[in-house]
Parts: C-alpha cells; structure tokens; sequence
C-alpha cells in the first residue's frame, strides 16, 4: 500500500512538472531572450516544434514556391534548408510558424498519396509534390490569389544533419592565434546547431503526436547530449516516452477543478519491468510499421535500461526511446547547469571528448571502454576538486533546493537539486585559460590513484573505491550505482597512458604556442597533435611516469616495446 501512494505521489510530482512545462509558453520569449534555465529551454524548443514542419523538396530552388504555398496556412516566421545524403542528395526545408495551429493547419492539409500502399499516417513530415501538369518551378496558386515572395535571402542554408567538413575545421584550427582558440574554435564548429537541435525535437513530437490519439498524455522528453549542451553534430537522440503526464488535448485552466470523469485504464502487471518491455516491443512495431522515416528499428529490452534503438531517415538521425530512465533525463539538467554556471566548461569538454575519440578510448558503441557520459564526469570533477572550484559540488546545489525543486522518480530515485542557479550563488575565482585547464587535467587524471579511489561529484572528492571496479564514478543521482561499472582494467590502464601521453604533448606544445606563429615549425600544432591518430601517438616517459608504469596491460605491452625500441629505453627519453 504504502509503496502505491509513493508511486502516485511521484507521479503527481511528475505532473507538476509537465503541466508546468506544457503552461510555459513563455518559455519561447526567455528561449529568444538567451540564457533560459533548463526547462525554459526544453518548452520552448518544444513549443518551436509545434510550430514547425519538414517538407522534402526537389531542390533548394523549390523554396519560393513551397514558401508562397505553405504561407496560405499562416505567416512563416523561419526556414532552413538540409541534405541527407542517400545514392542522390535529397532535400528539406524545415518551416517555422508562428503559430503552432497554422503549423497544425499545413499537416491537416495533408493529403495521401493515392500511387503508393502505405497506412496514411498524420505527421509533420511531408512532401511537396510538384504542381499539377507542371515540371520545374511554377507557382501553384493559393486561396487568396496572393503570391507570397519570401523576403529575400532568408533561407537558412546550414545543414543540421553533417559534421563541418574535417579538413575545413583543421584548417581552421591550424589558422588559431593560440590553443585558447583552437578549443574555442573546435567547439563552436563542432557544437550542434540550433537546426539539429530542432530537428530533434521534431522527431520526438512526430513519436508524440503519432500516439496522441490513443495515448492523450504521451510526452516524448529529449535529454542526454541533444539537450544538455554537451553535443556535437550527428550526436544521437535519447527520447523518453512518458504516459504520466496531463492529458495532452485539452490544458486544465489553474482555477478548473479537476474532472471527476476518469478514464478506465487496463490494469497494471505485477512486474513493471516486463510490462515496460511488452509495451516497447508494441511501440517499437507500431514505429517501425507506421511512422514515416524510421527505419532500421531495434529493440534492446534485456538492458538495464531497455531501449528501442532507430534510425530517421528524413533527419539522417539515430535514436534512443525508453520508457523508464527519468534519472538520465534529470541528469541533463544537471550537466546543462554545469554547462551554463562557466563559459568554459563546455569548450574544455568538447576538447577531450575529441581527444578522447582520437586516440580510441571512446567508441559510439556501448562496451568495456569509457562512454561519454563517464568521461564528461571526469571532467566535471576534475572541474570542482581545483583549488580554487570551477564547479559547485552537486551536494552545494542540493542544499540551495526549494519546495519547487522536488523530483522523486517512480521508482523513488531522489532527483532534487537547486535549478535556480542565482540561489545556488556559486561564483568562481579561478582565471586560468582554456590550455591550462586543459593541461591541468591531463596531468590531473595521469597521477590519479584509479586503483584505490572512487570519484564523487555528489563531495567533490574522492573516495575509497566500494568494489573492485577498475574505475568508479559515484552514480550522482543513484549513489550506490557506479556509472562507469563497464570500464575494463585494460581500457582504465590504456586511459593512464593516453592522459600521460596527453600531458606530454601539451605541455611542448604550450611552450611552442608561446612563439609567434610565423616561427611554428609545424603546420599540426597545438590541440592538433592531441587528436593525431593513436598510431602516431608517441609513447614517451615523462615526470608523470610512476614506477606503476610497468603494470602496462598485456595489450599494450608489445606496442609499448616497440616503440621503446624506436625511442631507447624509458630512463634516457622525456621532458
Ligand atoms: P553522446 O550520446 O555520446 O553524445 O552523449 P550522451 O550524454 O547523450 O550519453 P548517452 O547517450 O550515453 O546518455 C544519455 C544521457 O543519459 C546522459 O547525458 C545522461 O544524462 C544520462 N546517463 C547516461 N548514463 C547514465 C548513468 O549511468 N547514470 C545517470 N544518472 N544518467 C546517465
Ligand atoms: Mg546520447
């Protein structure tokens, strides 16, 4: 009984937190404003992707004409025009409304297509045909007999869906004054856009919408590196399914008693786990059947999370749904704080995410490496345990909660923190560039005592490890869980030895950076000869080598004794 009324109590604490999202239209102003907290940014991003619809097009050159045609719904406030790349170049253009009822009107105008099978399926995914009995570009005509011209030059022809060209971003790193702006550089380039950040908050409405009908208060809640600041271009989306929040048709108005008219519900399994799973599979078949553009889906129900993985074909996008990690979703709030409390945090971590997957310590597929997650926990802590902080603990940010901070997940996971980051009154006093935080962490992690210590970002500090784990991260929101459970021995080894590597190379390349850059002997410098590929990596003793440095796994061994071979013995080399 009382395990019930905790249930319905964290559900209600949920709905707070939707309706509260769902009334946010203002949430848009303090998006256009800059600088929203994490839920401003979420409503209103959704709120653009109520507004919004993606029409394949012909080419690029279809624009006045869809523009003239599409503006007989409403008055078009922004486009934007993408490629995915299949055998030909095919094209979109994501249009904005200003109004998400005239966004509504253009998908209701919809019509099937009477040529192909297929089940019509209401979504904002659309396609312009071409006029009737028309070839190339002839206005269709509109109820009014108006023409609209788009005003000139605004289609934005950025493409949310590929990576900046790599020799383009080398170049323009090798062009930098210095390895402060290399950093900056690499994240302004590689940071995902605001078009793929609408683009993914189209595909979770199109999940959304598509179930509405049956579902009323289906919520599909973006989180992970699409939300939380943290992602790069191509990065996939995490999606959560939610069916806990208001009914999604009509908004109860806050003087509105509640209805006393339920709806009758099938009752619940025993074993919520597997009904989430048998409910995945459901959804997973009904994406896979009905939804356009998903293709490829797959259905990862024996994780600790289970996931359905697909692939959007008309966003060139890989997703992640679940149904039950409302921590990982409350965890991108966490990181998005982190990301925005210092204008530095997130440029430094885009550096050593690249470096990281430079020299083939992160993979995209989950195994016994490090993920990315774990890897930005190192960096946040390496971030809070300085001398003078760069971050707040999460404990500081717990401690400045108020009753409107409350989250408690169904399964009674304490989610809890400070959101209101003038509260938490965290102001840092360290002045160090961007290369020396980077530097600085290098060397951090190559004299970390792995071995021995667990890391905790809940204290800012370490502690002594609770397992054998060859690495331990405390789960911040699950603290008896270790969010970095999966690295091997050999792969924490091999990360001991890439951050020495890594410390090594800055450090020269600091000293080097000093010079004007007419005397730089070499075209690759600086952050450029971090993400040099692991066979060029150089493996140097330096004064971070330990005596630990003979424990070299056995995988590393025999690279390693080549290139002492190359290199001469380990007491002759280094700074
Ligand atoms: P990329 O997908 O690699 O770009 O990064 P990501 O941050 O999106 O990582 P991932 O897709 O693996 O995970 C999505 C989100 O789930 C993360 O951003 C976290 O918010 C959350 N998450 C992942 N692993 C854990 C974990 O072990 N514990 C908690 N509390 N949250 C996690
Ligand atoms: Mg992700």
């Amino acid at each position: 009984m009382n395990n019930l009324m905790r249930r319905a109590q964290n559900v209600q604490l949920w709905r707070k937190y939707c309706v509260k999202q769902y009334t946010t239209e203002a949430a848009s102003a303090a998006l256009s404003r800059g600088k929203p907290n994490y839920d401003e940014f979420i409503a209103g991003r959704q709120v653009q992707a109520q507004r919004s619809i993606v029409v394949q097009v012909s080419s690029e050159k279809s624009y006045s004409e869809l523009y003239n045609y599409c503006s007989r719904f409403g008055s078009i406030v922004g486009a934007h025009h993408y490629c995915v790349r299949h055998d030909d170049d095919l094209h979109y253009i994501l249009l904005e409304y200003s109004t998400a009822h005239e966004a509504a009107a253009a998908i209701d105008s919809g019509a099937t297509n009477g040529d192909l099978s297929g089940v019509p399926v209401r979504s904002p995914f659309l396609w312009f045909k071409a006029a009737p009995g028309k070839r190339g570009p002839k206005l269709a005509p509109n109820n009014n007999n108006n023409i609209h011209h788009p005003p000139t030059s605004d289609l934005q022809s950025v493409d949310g869906t590929r990576q900046l060209d790599q020799e383009a971003l080398l170049s323009q790193l090798r062009g930098a004054e210095s390895i402060e702006q290399q950093v900056q550089l690499l994240h302004r380039h590689t940071q995902l856009n605001d078009l793929g950040v609408r683009m993914r908050f189209l595909a979770a409405l199109q999940v959304q919408q598509a179930i509405s009908g049956m579902f009323p208060a289906a919520q599909a809640h973006p989180f992970g590196s699409s939300v939380n600041g943290f992602g790069k271009m191509g990065c996939d989306l995490d999606l959560i399914l939610r069916f806990d929040g208001e009914t999604g048709g009509r908004k109860q108005s806050s003087g509105e008693p509640p209805s006393r008219l339920i709806y009758h519900t099938k009752e619940n399994l025993s074993n919520g786990r597997s009904q989430t799973q048998r409910h995945m599979e459901c959804f997973g078949d009904m994406l896979h059947l009905f939804l356009p553009g998903v293709c490829h889906v797959r259905r990862i129900l024996q994780a600790r999370v289970p996931i359905i993985k697909y692939h959007h074909e008309h966003l060139n996008l890989e997703v992640d749904l679940s149904m039950s990690n409302l921590s990982g979703f409350y965890m991108s709030e966490l990181l998005y704080m982190f990301g925005e409390i210092d204008p530095r945090v997130r440029p430094l971590t885009f550096s050593i995410r690249r470096w990281a997957q430079a020299c083939g310590l992160t993979n995209p597929s989950p195994g016994r490496w490090i993920s990315n997650f774990s890897l930005t926990c190192l960096v946040m802590y390496f971030l809070q345990q300085l001398r003078q902080p760069i971050l707040p603990t999460i404990g500081a940010l717990v401690k400045a909660a108020e009753a409107k901070d409350v989250r408690v997940t169904e399964d009674g996971i304490n989610c809890t923190f400070g959101r209101d980051l003038e509260r938490v009154g965290f102001q840092s006093r360290n002045t160090s560039s961007l290369s020396e935080l980077l530097l600085q962490f290098f060397e951090f992690y190559s004299q970390f005592d792995f071995h021995n210590r667990a890391i905790s970002l809940n204290e800012g500090r370490q502690l002594s490890k609770p397992d054998h784990s060859a690495m331990y991260i405390v789960n911040p929101l699950e603290q008896l869980l270790n969010v970095s459970k999966n690295v091997s021995l050999e792969e924490c080894e091999r990360l001991r030895i890439e951050v020495r590597n890594a410390a090594w190379i800055l450090e020269s390349e600091v000293e080097n950076s000093s010079l004007p850059q007419s005397e730089r002997q070499e075209e690759t410098w600086g952050l450029l000869n971090l993400f040099k590929h692991p066979e060029k990596a150089i493996i140097r003793p330096n004064m971070f080598f330990k005596p630990r440095m003979v424990e070299v796994s056995d995988l590393f061994e025999e690279k390693h004794q080549q290139l002492q071979s190359t290199i001469g013995p380990a007491s002759t080399g280094g700074a």
